[in-house]
């Protein structure tokens, strides 16, 4: 079995992949002032009850730990809206991004990612994330709303100032001592916000087949998305489609470098990809925590979670859970069935599970077409996100 902590320098904060973890599946962290639980079946708990585990974190975070927040509109933020407002915009969007809507983009997905691979192919080297990783769900995603591609400098510039935080978060540090500054990504939400909306009201007067103009016309019992709903919803949307499609390719090449005799047999036989897709959202889980609020004293994993208290629930850690999985360190795409949690569970089951699917599906099948071996290069060492909740690469060489 390939240690793939050495291999890849995986950085310590990565700690769910460095080994089995010893310690109780609930702890409170005193340092951080925040309860952090790793067990796969504490975090199925969590899934499973959203009225004691509110998605709502904002309401426990101190004003003064996010200066500048109040200045962000969070109206229609779908993660962070518990029931019953939840489900009824969950109805809402799920109709406009419907799992044909999806499905019908598989040819598309197949020419932009030849079109991509011819152009790193013309300038004779493949590094995955510039070159096909991160384009490829950012140009998707951008199609399918509706606006233009060609704007994603764009959106990158505004992902980039959004996501590009490497701290851990705690309750009990000063925001300045954090380097947290809401102030600071100010002017690129309001920009994008803009942007948005100004698309919206467009597609308003002028209707499109574009999933913008099916979002502002999404009807539920009589009633329609509210404007700012149809922005904020079409951010979330965005931004999804900028890191986490990203990550999911960039890892499951990752770990077919890794594991050769795994890439042997998947190019042998195509129909396992999705089980090697689905494999590698457990083995290198790209949101590897989610967060809840408390909202009463709660029992978990034997002990008493007070209310009003943040939960980091690390789904690195439960989908590596020896309770739940043999071996859990050895990357297998045979397990079946294959719980893991890398999409969550529950009401917040992740919108775009098919979409990821289908790109990380279509992409790995034309990669494995054109190139005899996926294989690291070995002068050229991958890089992986600072983020501490995260597991992607930033940079993956091919040779
Ligand atoms: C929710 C992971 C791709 C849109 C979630 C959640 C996870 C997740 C863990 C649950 C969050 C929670 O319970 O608090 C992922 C991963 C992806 C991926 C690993 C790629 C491999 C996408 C894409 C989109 C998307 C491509 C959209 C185009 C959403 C939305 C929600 C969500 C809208 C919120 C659903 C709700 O609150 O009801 N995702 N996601 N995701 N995801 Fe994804």
């Amino acid at each position: 079995m390939p240690d793939i902590v050495e291999r890849y320098s995986i950085p310590t904060q990565h700690f769910w992949l460095h080994g089995p973890r010893s310690g109780p599946p609930v702890e409170f962290d005193a340092g951080t002032g925040l309860w952090n639980v790793y067990g796969y079946p504490e975090l199925q708990e969590i899934f499973s009850d959203p009225a004691a585990f509110s998605s709502d974190t904002m309401r426990v975070i101190p004003k003064d730990l996010m200066p500048g927040r109040e200045e962000f509109s969070m109206e229609g933020f779908i993660t962070q809206i518990d029931p019953p407002d939840h489900g009824k915009l969950r109805k809402l969007v799920s109709s406009a991004f419907t799992r044909k809507v999806v499905a019908d983009l598989e040819p598309r997905i197949a020419a932009l990612t030849h079109e991509l691979l011819d152009a790193a192919e013309e300038r004779g080297r493949l590094e995955l994330v510039t070159d096909l990783a991160y384009p490829l769900p950012v140009i998707v995603i951008a199609e399918l709303l509706g606006v233009p591609s060609s704007d994603r400098a764009l959106f990158k510039r505004w992902a980039d100032a959004l996501f590009e935080r490497d701290a851990k978060i705690s309750l009990t540090k000063s925001a300045e001592e954090q380097g947290v500054d809401m102030r600071a990504t100010l002017k690129p939400w309001k920009e994008m916000t803009a942007y948005l909306a100004a698309h919206a009201d467009e597609r308003r007067s002028k209707p499109r087949a574009d999933l913008l103009t099916r979002l502002t016309e999404a009807e539920v019992d009589g009633e329609r998305l509210p404007g700012e709903q149809v922005v904020n919803f079409a951010i979330l949307l965005l931004l999804a489609g900028h890191i986490t499609t990203t990550m999911l390719l960039g890892n499951t090449v990752l770990c077919l470098d890794a594991f050769p005799e795994q890439q042997d047999r998947v190019r042998a036989d195509r129909t396992l990809i999705p089980a090697v897709i689905e494999e590698s959202l457990r083995y290198l889980t790209p949101f590897a925590a989610i967060g809840r609020s408390t909202a009463r004293d709660v029992e978990l994993g034997g002990v008493t979670i007070p209310a009003d208290q943040l939960v980091m629930g690390w789904l690195g850690t439960a989908n590596r859970d020896p309770r739940q999985f043999t071996a859990p360190e050895v990357f297998d795409p045979g397990r079946d069935p294959n719980p893991h949690l890398g999409f969550g569970r529950g009401i917040h089951f992740c919108l775009g599970a098919p979409l990821a699917r289908l790109e990380g599906r279509v992409a790995l099948n034309i990669l494995l077409d054109r190139f005899g071996r996926l294989r690291t290069d070995p002068d050229d060492p991958v890089l992986f996100l600072p983020a501490p909740t995260m597991t992607g690469v930033r940079r993956l060489a091919l040779v």
